[in-house]
C-alpha cells in the first residue's frame, strides 16, 4: 500500500483487504498463509499505463485461488437466488465444478498433508486436548480423517470469517474518509493507548473504547450479512409489544427472511439520527437509551445458539488492521476518479433523504455486502512501522 501510494496510484482498498483477511484466516486454519498480499495489487482503471508485469501477475499463484474462489461464490449466491429452481439452470453443467478444481488444488494438498501427519504423531493423551499452536485444521483431525469433512469444515470457516471481516473494514475506511473528525479522534485514542509504531495486544484492544465504537457503528449501518433466515420448527406465535398490533403466527415450516440491514437502521429502534455515522452512539446517553434497553435491535454476528463462532476473532483481527493502517496513515480519502463509473453511486440517489443521498460508493450484497468496483483510497504516509 505504501509503494503505490508513493507512486501517487490509489490503492483498492477492499481488494487489499480480501487479501489480508484471506492470509490471517488460511495461517489459522492450516499454519500455511495463502500469500495473498504478495502477489501484487490492481491498479485503478485510470492508470494510463499498467506496468507490463501486472499482465504476469494476474491469473497466477494466490491471485488464481482468489479468482476461483470469488467465481464458486458468485455460482452459489446465484443458486440461492434461484432458490430450489437453481438444478434446472445447471442441467448441462456443475457451474462450480470448474472454479471448485482450482480451488481444491490449493487446498487438498494441506488436507491430506495434516492427516499424514496425525497419522504419523497420533497420541491418546495429546488428542484430547487443544495444544499450543496447534491449527485448526491439525486439532480436527484429531476427530476424523475424512478428507472431504476437513476440507468442507475449513473452508467453511475460511468464508464465513474471510469476506464479512473484509465487508467491516471496507466500509470502516469508507466511513473514516467521509468523516475526518472520526478518523482524528480514532487515531488519537491510538496514539494514547498503543503509540506510533508499537504492536497491538490483546490488552491494548480491550481498552480502545472508541475503536470498538468505530467498528460497532460500521456494523450497525452495513452489517456484512444485511439479509438472514431462519425456519420455524413448530407453530409459534409472536406477540406485538405493541398492543395495538395483533400477534403474529407462524405455521411449522415457513421460513422467515428478516434484515438486519433495515433493523439496524430504523428511527423507533435507534433514534432520530439512526441513519447518520455516529460511533459515539455507543459511547454517550443513546447507549442506555435505546441499545441497553433492548439488546436485540444490534444482530451482525446473529445471537442465541447459533451465534458467530469467530466474533471475538474478528473485532481483534479487525481491530488490529485498524490500528497498525492509522499508525501508519492519516488523512484517508476517497478518490472519486479512480472509482470505475459503474461503482459510484446512480445519479437519482442525490438529494435521497437518509444515507442514500450521502453515499459515495454504491453498497451492494450477494450473500454478503460489499462496495462495487471496490474502495479506492488515498492516504498520507506518516512514519514507518519499525
Ligand atoms: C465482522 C465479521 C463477522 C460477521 C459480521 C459475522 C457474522 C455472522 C453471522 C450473522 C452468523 C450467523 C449466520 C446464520 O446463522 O444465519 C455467523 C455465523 C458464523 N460465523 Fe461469523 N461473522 C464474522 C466473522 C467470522 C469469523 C472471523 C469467523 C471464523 C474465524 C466466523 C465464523 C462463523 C461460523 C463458524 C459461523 C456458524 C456458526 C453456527 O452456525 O453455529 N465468523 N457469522
Amino acid at each position: 500500500m505504501k509503494d503505490r501510494l508513493r507512486q501517487n496510484h490509489a490503492v483498492d482498498f477492499q481488494d487489499l483487504m480480501g487479501r489480508f483477511t484471506l492470509d490471517a484466516s488460511s495461517e489459522f486454519l492450516f499454519g500455511t498463509s495463502l500469500k495473498c498480499l504478495s502477489m501484487g495489487l490492481p491498479y485503478p482503471h485510470n492508470v494510463a499505463q499498467v506496468p507490463s508485469e501486472w499482465s504476469t501477475i494476474t491469473g497466477q499463484g494466490a491471485n488464481r485461488f482468489m479468482e476461483a474462489l470469488a467465481n464458486a461464490q458468485q455460482v452459489v449466491a446465484d443458486r440461492h437466488v434461484l432458490g430450489i429452481y437453481w438444478p434446472l439452470t445447471e442441467i448441462f453443467e456443475d457451474k462450480a465444478l470448474k472454479p471448485m478444481k482450482v480451488v481444491s488444488t490449493f487446498i487438498d494438498p494441506l488436507v491430506r498433508d495434516a492427516i499424514k501427519r496425525r497419522k504419523e504423531h497420533s497420541s491418546s493423551e495429546k488428542d484430547q486436548v487443544v495444544e499450543d499452536h496447534e491449527t485448526l485444521l491439525d486439532h480436527m483431525t484429531k476427530v476424523t480423517a475424512d478428507e472431504k469433512i476437513l476440507k468442507d469444515e475449513t473452508l467453511n470457516i475460511m468464508i464465513a470469517g474471510r469476506d464479512t471481516s473484509t465487508a467491516t473494514l471496507t466500509m470502516a475506511v469508507y466511513f473514516l474518509t467521509q468523516y475526518p473528525e472520526a478518523e482524528a479522534r480514532l487515531r488519537h485514542e491510538i496514539l494514547t493507548l498503543v503509540g506510533p509504531t508499537r504492536q497491538p495486544t490483546f490488552e491494548d484492544i480491550k481498552d480502545m473504547k472508541y475503536l470498538r465504537a468505530v467498528i460497532n457503528e460500521t456494523l450497525r449501518l452495513y452489517p456484512p450479512v444485511p439479509l438472514d433466515v431462519r425456519a420455524a420448527k413448530e407453530d409459534v406465535v409472536f406477540v406485538s409489544p405493541d398492543q395495538s398490533q395483533p400477534p403474529l403466527f407462524i405455521p411449522a415450516g415457513a421460513t422467515i427472511l428478516y434484515s438486519l440491514y433495515m433493523m439496524q437502521r430504523r428511527p423507533d429502534l435507534w433514534g432520530p439520527d439512526a441513519e447518520e455515522f455516529s460511533p459515539e452512539r455507543f459511547l454517550d446517553e443513546r447507549l442506555s437509551k435505546y441499545l441497553l434497553k433492548k439488546p436485540w435491535i444490534f444482530l451482525p454476528f446473529s445471537g442465541g445458539p447459533r451465534i458467530c463462532l469467530g466474533q471475538q476473532f474478528a473485532y481483534n483481527e479487525m481491530s488490529c488492521l485498524l490500528i497498525r493502517l492509522l499508525q501508519t496513515f492519516s488523512s484517508l480519502t476517497l478518490d472519486a476518479d479512480a472509482q470505475p463509473p459503474d461503482s459510484r453511486p446512480p445519479a437519482e440517489w442525490a438529494g435521497k433523504p437518509g444515507r442514500q443521498g450521502m453515499e459515495k460508493i454504491r453498497p451492494m450484497t450477494h450473500l454478503t455486502l460489499y462496495s462495487q468496483g471496490g474502495l479506492w483510497i488515498k492516504a498520507t504516509e506518516n512514519i514507518s512501522i519499525r
